[in-house]
């Protein structure tokens, strides 16, 4: 498997896995704006096809991840750890931390994450819909010797 930057015609691809992934996806659009804007990058993960990606967008030295999914097929094998790992690995000198909101109830993707260094800083009351859920905000500092 390997890791790379998403290609302009890869956003539908991107899209798919979206709506197999939750319950309210980005559209096709919305995934090509955020691809079109300068402080946004997506990567794939990549077998003889796409199965999972990540996006990432950024402001001076503070990254949020935007979305990450994998294809249902290819869960829990390991995917969504690389996707991650890899933006940690690939910011980790250029960012002061990564941030990112997540469901509560997405146990899969608060135990990726909180089992990479990512903690708890806070809560957002109802911050989703279909269903109404609060989002926990989760941060895993990088690299402290920025200056702020
Ligand atoms: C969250 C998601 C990206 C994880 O991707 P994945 O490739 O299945 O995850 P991995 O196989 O790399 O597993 C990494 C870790 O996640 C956790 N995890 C993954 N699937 C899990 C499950 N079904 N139950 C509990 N923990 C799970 C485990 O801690 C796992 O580590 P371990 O295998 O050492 O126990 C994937 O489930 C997904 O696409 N979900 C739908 C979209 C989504 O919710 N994205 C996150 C939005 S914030």
């Amino acid at each position: 498997m390997i890791i790379e930057e998403l290609k302009d015609n890869e956003i539908q691809c991107i899209a798919e896995i979206e709506k197999l992934s939750f319950s309210k996806p980005w559209s096709e659009e919305s995934i090509k704006s955020s691809f079109n804007s300068e402080s946004c990058k997506f990567y794939t993960a990549k077998t003889d096809k796409i199965v999972g990606y990540i996006g990432v967008s950024i402001a001076a030295d503070e990254g949020y991840i935007l979305n990450v999914a994998v294809h249902p097929d290819f869960r829990g094998q390991g995917i969504g750890r690389k996707l991650v790992t890899f933006l940690i690995e690939k910011y980790g000198e250029s960012l002061r931390f990564i941030t990112l909101e997540v469901r509560p109830s997405n146990i899969a993707a608060v135990k990726l994450y909180t089992s990479l260094g990512f903690n708890k800083v806070g809560e957002r009351p109802s911050y989703y819909s279909n269903p109404v859920e609060n989002a926990i905000l989760l941060t895993k500092y990088l690299n402290s010797n920025l200056e702020i």
